[in-house]
């Protein structure tokens, strides 16, 4: 297994939203609903999810580094055995960020009056101030502390429902849920990634991410596409868990992977499949015999009107082509700088909060969004299921 920890595409290209390597492959069915549709952005976060936090190249052995969710400060580490940590930036005695502290010897230390926490439990192991019959149970005070993994170059950060205002931290649970991971499909692959961030709230991030309708007008490029390359196009949807799959299909020819692999595979032996799934999740797989790629693209929300893209790509092609890999990461980072250009310049529209409207069918996909995360907040308030939004498969039409 390749597993570059360098990627050294990732830290120039701080830019770009997310349909980059589809740029119009998710879409939704036809309704009988209205044209239009007010659904505008609430911008709330979705608690109760993994999400990435950081680069894993970004965060040495021995080093804190601060880091944002859902407008939840974090300091980020990395134990002596290399494995990752996140504890809430703020120390349960007067508030100190810890990433203002020290690392030493698998505990955290606060720069304010010395307090150690344990890295990955958060628990209170000193409070140097105490004299000998001072008997303080330091074993009961706990740092904010987070379920963290790595995956894929990215520490991942399980983030669960805020407690009670003003209520102190306990030992933390485990997450319910695996940590999400791209799936690989042989033994030798390589990997890379693009992040950026963007100057708006996670919804607008993600639904820039599902919308098809873009392509012609934001991605030309004479190798690529024109204005005038615009056509029709139908594609097929169903429900899956808290999110909705484009069902497998011959991908979209305008799409850059499926160039790519058209090099290696007849045309029509190449399938992709696109799911979105909650919180923030596009992923993409496409095959074509024993070639494949698969990326992981998620839209992360740091603050209310911050957010961050990361694509992160596994392939196994290009083993024998000189260059085969720089061209797919050119490609890539093309795409995503002309997102990420994009929503810069929506973001200054967004401003004077204007009035927005969804059409069909080619905003379909971001009325799904929309759906599925009012389900989720539904069902966190009043207990009960998951009210999926999509009842059954449905067919979406849209020129791009
Ligand atoms: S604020 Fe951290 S030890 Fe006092
Ligand atoms: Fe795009």
């Amino acid at each position: 297994m390749e597993l570059p920890s360098q990627c050294p595409w990732s830290r120039e290209l701080r830019a770009w939203r997310f349909s980059a390597i589809l740029p119009c492959s998710l879409l939704m069915p036809m309704s009988e609903e209205s044209p239009l549709e007010k659904q505008t952005p609430d911008a709330l976060m979705l608690f109760g999810f993994w999400y990435r936090a950081l680069p894993s190249n970004s965060v040495k052995r021995g080093e804190l580094r601060a880091a944002m969710l859902l407008e939840q400060p974090l300091v980020v580490g990395r134990d002596p055995q290399g494995r990752a940590f996140a504890l809430r930036d703020a120390c349960p005695h007067r508030g100190m960020p810890l990433s203002c502290g020290r690392f030493e010897g698998g505990e955290v230390e606060c720069s304010y009056h010395g307090w150690r926490f344990d890295a990955h439990s958060g628990q209170c192991t000193a409070v140097p101030s105490l004299v000998v019959d001072q008997k303080l149970k330091v074993d009961r005070i706990y740092a904010g502390s987070y379920p963290c993994e790595e995956r894929d170059d990215f520490i991942w950060v399980f983030v669960p429902d805020p407690g009670p205002p003003g209520a102190g931290f306990t030992k933390a649970a485990p997450a319910p849920v695996p940590t999400p991971e791209i799936p690989k499909f042989s033994e030798r692959y390589k990997r890379a990634y693009l992040t950026a961030d963007l100057p708006c709230s996670v919804d607008h991030g993600i639904i820039g991410l599902m919308d098809p309708a873009h392509g012609p007008f934001v991605h030309q490029a004479w190798w690529w596409r024109s204005r005038h390359s615009i056509h029709e196009k139908q594609k097929n949807f169903e429900p899956i868990p808290y999110g909705f799959r484009m069902s497998a299909h011959t991908p979209s020819s305008n799409s850059a992977p499926y160039k790519l692999l058209r090099l290696y595979a007849k045309a029509d032996s190449i399938t992709t499949t696109i799911d979105f799934t909650l919180p923030n999740m596009r992923s993409e797989i496409i095959r074509a015999g024993k070639y494949w790629f698969a990326s992981l693209t998620t839209v992360t929300p740091i603050t209310r009107n911050r957010c961050r893209i990361d694509v992160v790509a596994a392939w196994n092609l290009f083993r024998w082509m000189p260059f085969g890999a720089e061209l797919l990461k050119f490609v890539f980072a093309k795409f995503v700088e002309q997102d990420r250009r994009t929503m810069e310049m929506q973001s200054e529209g967004l401003k004077h909060n204007p009035h927005l409207m969804l059409i069909d069918d080619a905003d379909r996909p971001a009325k799904w969004y929309f759906g599925l995360k009012n389900a989720y907040l539904e069902m966190k308030r009043n207990g009960g299921e998951f009210r999926h939004p999509l009842d059954r498969p449905v067919t979406l039409r849209w020129r791009s």
